[in-house]
């Protein structure tokens, strides 16, 4: 008999997650978990992705505590997951660094490691995934986070936003080169949602200005499982048709 699988059933698939520690990244390991996906949750602060490790559902999680900064060592690394528990079926970037700052202060060193984490480790970790030897045969999804300030500006989002375009200019790129190895690639854009990254920006604002970040999003600031759930259905087979796109996950910030 044929037993017809839910789209969105990540049963016998495994999942590199990076930035599992925190925020957006968290939720979606959780939900992978949930969806019967196995996780290899990478950050590099070890205690949380510990804590993050057990919340996950089911049994085959893994974790790796690894510094994204050294981009040229990752390709490297994804070999050395594959080899060790098999081959991956998609790769999650969600590890970022914000930066905020008016251009006449923006010294290079404000923004170095925020161009090695948000945009350069994506690279590395799509190059370290497209192997065959790590990529699972029947094909695979890269998912990335690039952000609504990459479409749309914001005063001191400059470095950012730089960061977060060069993300869609990769996927575009990368989609149509892959997909004769069954890889698609997607990113999504998000508005503010509530993480610590977002606790840590939105400190700086006073009443006035948290006020008109809320009202700039119809629909209110976004929860961690918004931007999740958006990823897993990027990964799984409801997003099978999907490469080269830019999925807005905003509560409305860029409709006007
Ligand atoms: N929160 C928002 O409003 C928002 C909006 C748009 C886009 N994004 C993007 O979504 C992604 C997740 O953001 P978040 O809000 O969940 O952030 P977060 O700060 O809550 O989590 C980011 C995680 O990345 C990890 N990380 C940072 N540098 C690392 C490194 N060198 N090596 C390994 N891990 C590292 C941190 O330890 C942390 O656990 C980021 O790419 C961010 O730019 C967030």
């Amino acid at each position: 008999m044929n037993v017809l699988r839910h789209p969105l059933d990540l049963n016998g698939r495994r999942f590199l997650v990076t930035g599992a520690a925190s925020g957006i990244s968290l939720a979606t390991s959780q939900l992978l978990s949930q969806l019967g996906g196995r996780v290899i949750a990478v950050d590099a602060n070890a205690e949380g992705l510990s804590r993050a490790v057990a919340s996950f559902e089911g049994p085959g999680h893994d974790s790796r505590c690894l510094d994204l900064r050294k981009v040229e060592q990752i390709p490297s690394w994804l070999s050395e997951m594959a080899s060790a528990g098999g081959t991956l079926s998609g790769v999650v970037h969600a590890a970022g660094l914000s930066c905020i700052q008016p251009i006449r202060l923006l010294e290079p060193s404000w923004y170095r490691d925020v161009l090695l984490v948000n945009t350069e480790a994506a690279l590395a970790l799509a190059r370290g995934f497209q192997p065959k030897r790590v990529a699972h045969p029947s094909g695979g999804s890269v998912v990335f986070l690039a952000s609504v300030m990459a479409l749309v500006g914001s005063p001191g989002a400059a470095a950012y936003g730089m960061t977060k375009g060069a993300i869609i200019g990769l996927v575009k790129s990368l989609s149509v080169e892959l997909a004769a190895k069954k890889i698609r690639v997607n990113c999504v854009a998000p508005g503010f949602v509530k993480t610590p990254m977002f606790d840590r920006i939105s400190a700086l604002w006073d009443t006035e200005q948290r006020a008109r970040v809320e009202a700039e999003h119809p629909l209110g600031l976004g929860e961690p499982a918004d931007i999740a759930n958006a990823i897993a259905f990027l990964l799984a087979d409801t997003g099978r048709w999907v490469t080269g796109s830019v999925l807005v996950v905003d509560g409305g910030y860029t409709a006007h």
